[in-house]
């Protein structure tokens, strides 16, 4: 699957970096939600082709964004959404890797000038403006003991690749790809993101939310070669 669209997208014209918008409406919006807002019901939910982009300003780091449009690698285990691809296996359900499809990719200056578009979609800046993200607030080892038992965040995301579950993204890339303060706020409130998605609201008191964030920030920063 992997080789395939890697041959379809170099062989698709050059499109010239000027011409972003254009990029993002034909390769990028069919899959993407770019104008908001989120999925209103679950119907809508389970059947999303690729995470909302309309806040990706305030969502992610841009210089990751860049990056990765380059070299995508799977971030979801079990894609969008997990139900649709799990498989029973003998001791628990497994990730149906054959029915996953690759990202496409994108040359280096397509990658910086989507990235920097991207950037622009700034929707809920009210939520990240209401966080402050204390560096200082080490998790020692306590951080993997809320992340696994005390909030039971571990029941849907990775925290090293093939360690948790997977019906969320993976953790351990988590501190590369997304600012501390959506972090925070996506975990004090996921729904005020996304009204219908399944990460439960823990009500994590703020200071171990500092935690847990700057938890998942030291996760990223062991480098897993994938
Ligand atoms: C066929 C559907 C599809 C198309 C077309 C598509 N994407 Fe994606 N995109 C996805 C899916 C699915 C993911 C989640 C990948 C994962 O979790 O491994 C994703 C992930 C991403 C991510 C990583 C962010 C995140 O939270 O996972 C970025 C950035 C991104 N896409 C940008 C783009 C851009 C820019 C374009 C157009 C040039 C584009 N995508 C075209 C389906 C698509
Ligand atoms: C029932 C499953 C579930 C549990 C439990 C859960 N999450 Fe999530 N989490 C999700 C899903 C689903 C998403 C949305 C992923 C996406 O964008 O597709 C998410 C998103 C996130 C994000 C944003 C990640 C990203 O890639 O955009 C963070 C950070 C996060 N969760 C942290 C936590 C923390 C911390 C806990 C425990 C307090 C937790 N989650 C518990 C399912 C879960």
């Amino acid at each position: 699957m992997l080789p395939v669209l890697f041959i379809f997208s170099t062989l698709l014209p050059a499109v010239a970096a000027a011409d972003t918008t254009a990029i993002l409406q034909e390769r990028c919006a069919s899959c993407h939600n770019l104008k908001g807002p989120a999925s209103a019901t679950l119907a809508a939910l389970w059947q999303r082709k690729g995470p909302d982009m309309f806040y990706a300003g305030n969502k992610y780091r841009s210089d990751w964004v860049e990056a990765w449009l380059q070299n995508p690698k799977r971030i979801r285990p079990a894609g969008m959404f997990y139900m649709d691809h799990i498989k029973p296996g003998p001791k628990r359900d497994l990730v149906d890797t054959s029915t996953l499809k690759g990202h496409l990719k994108l040359n280096a200056a397509d990658a910086k000038a989507v990235a920097a578009a991207l950037a622009g979609l700034k929707a809920n800046s009210a939520l990240i403006k209401a966080e402050k993200h204390d560096a200082s607030m080490a998790p020692g080892p306590l951080g993997e003991m809320m992340f696994d038992k005390i909030y039971g965040c571990m029941a849907c995301h990775q925290i090293e690749p093939g360690y948790g579950g997977v019906s969320g993204s993976e953790m351990y890339t988590a501190g590369k790809r997304l600012t501390p303060e959506f972090m925070l706020s996506y975990i004090r409130s996921p729904q005020a993101w996304d009204p219908k998605i399944w990460m439960p609201n823990k009500h994590v008191p703020k200071d171990n939310m500092q935690k847990l964030v700057n938890y998942i920030i030291d996760l990223s920063k062991e480098n897993f070669d994938e």
